[in-house]
């Protein structure tokens, strides 16, 4: 089934994950709406990334699926910050990004974060307990390393491939364990 995915990029590092996602879903069958924090587009200058085009702006509360009428069938954060994680984690929906993932969670829709910090804080572990408990897939940058990786872009796209196969997205984009 053709699925309305949203991936939303926020402001943590690994915005190369973020543009990787895009790039491999826009590979598929499925549609995809993007939306960049306005911080993302900082760092990813920061990062030396060129990101697509957002198709909304963070502050743009007139898109479709802010509205639980037009949820997506799926929302992608990719990388989410710490901030973020803890506005869709109490409810705080200030922007387009935690008001769409506030629309997943009231519609029973798949919502996949893609946490980036390191070390991480009480506070930020109970955000997560939170959202894990309520069915959020929390999916930290955590590439695994042996497939004997040895380039950069293999790690980002085992991370990527890793939150594909959450959404429900097949996906070649890692070598699986005994492949
Ligand atoms: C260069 C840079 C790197 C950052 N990396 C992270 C990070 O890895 N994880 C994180 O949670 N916040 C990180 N931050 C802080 C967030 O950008 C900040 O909390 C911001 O409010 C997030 O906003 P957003 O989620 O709306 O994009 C970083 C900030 C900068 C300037």
């Amino acid at each position: 089934m053709k699925k309305n995915v949203v991936v939303a990029i926020t402001g943590a590092s690994g915005i190369i994950y973020g543009k990787r996602a895009v790039e491999a879903l826009g590979k598929t069958k499925h549609k995809t709406a993007l939306v960049i924090s306005e911080t993302a587009k900082l760092i990813a200058k920061e990062e030396g990334v060129k990101l697509p085009a957002s198709d909304y702006s963070e502050k743009d509360f007139f898109a479709p699926f802010a509205s639980g009428s037009r949820a997506p069938d799926a929302m992608l954060v990719i990388p989410c910050s710490l901030k973020t994680l803890s506005a869709i984690a109490n409810g705080c929906s200030d922007n387009l990004i935690s008001r769409t993932a506030e629309v997943c969670i009231k519609e029973g829709k798949k919502l996949v974060l893609v946490v980036r910090e390191t070390p991480l804080s009480p506070i930020a572990l109970e955000n997560c307990l939170k959202l894990s408990r309520i069915g959020v897939i929390i999916l930290p940058a955590c590439p695994a390393f042996y497939s004997k990786h040895d380039r950069v872009e293999d790690l980002v796209n085992f991370v990527v491939g890793k939150a594909l196969d959450s959404l429900g997205v097949e996906n070649k984009l890692y070598k699986r364990w005994k492949e």
